[in-house]
């Protein structure tokens, strides 16, 4: 199948490579909008420095945006879980995807992808980007983890691809003619645990409390007895308070 890439995008695809990401952080000066794609990746990285397993059949990309600021990049977690999220919905009709903050994306409270955000340390953005096409770790995880053919859906690469840059120009697109409040409006929408409890392990403490909603910048804002606390970092924990699981 081929893939209609949205105005000014270029994509690269490789059959095999380390990681996507690096692949993105390699790339020239000048790579606004390119997208690399690998079939499967020998070293994929996730999150906390864990390992994403990438088998054949799943899809594999990251994105390039430059220059950005690198003070304002926390925005491309909300623009990378919206987009995956719209994607999958409208490959996949009868899905509900939540966004879990501030990446993650759950169907039915299990981990269907992986996004993993880095920037070269100037001003490129790397949104590295997995989805459980057909496989998922069988091993024992942090959340349980689906992919949509457990979930019944038959979706190829081309098309997941194709469906998310769509996603993700728009988004791109939008949050520069019109700032990120629209961005994150839509993804609060789709937010998993608003008014639910909320654990925050901080480097030395622990705060509980309740998601109250993001702040314009989208930092968690977690209500503890009344009191509104900004989130910047730290482990959030959603659901069962007193667990101090990492899960960023
Ligand atoms: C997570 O821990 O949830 C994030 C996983 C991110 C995986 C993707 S696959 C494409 C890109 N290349 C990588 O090495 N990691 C990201």
């Amino acid at each position: 199948m081929k893939i209609n890439l949205p105005q000014d995008w270029k994509l690269l695809k490789k059959k095999e490579t380390t990681s996507t990401n690096d692949e993105v952080k390699n790339l020239p000066v000048g790579s606004n909008k390119t997208a690399v794609c690998a079939e499967t990746q020998t070293g994929g990285r996730g999150r906390m420095g864990r390992r994403w397993i990438s088998p054949k059949g799943n899809l594999y990309v990251s994105f390039c945006l430059e220059p950005i600021c690198l003070e304002h990049a926390g925005i491309y977690s909300f623009l990378s879980a919206l987009a995956l999220a719209q994607a999958i919905e409208k490959l996949c009709p009868s899905l509900t995807i939540k966004c879990k903050w501030p990446n993650d994306l759950l169907l039915d409270g299990k981990k269907i992808s992986g996004i993993l955000l880095e920037t070269n340390g100037v001003d490129r953005m790397i949104a590295g980007i997995g989805v459980n096409l057909v496989e998922f770790p069988k091993e024992k995880m942090l959340y349980p983890v689906t992919s949509l053919a457990a979930e019944g859906y038959s979706i190829s690469v081309p098309q997941m691809l194709e469906s998310l840059l769509e996603r993700f120009d728009f988004w791109n697109t939008q949050i520069q003619k019109q700032g990120i409040k629209t961005l994150l409006d839509a993804w609060l929408e789709k937010a998993y645990g608003v008014g639910g409890p909320v654990t925050v392990n901080l480097t030395n403490s622990r705060i509980e409390g309740v998601f109250y909603g993001l702040d314009q910048e989208g930092c968690l804002l977690l209500n503890k007895d009344g009191e509104i606390i900004k989130i910047t970092a730290g482990d959030v924990f959603f659901g069962q308070t007193g667990n101090s699981e990492n899960v960023r």
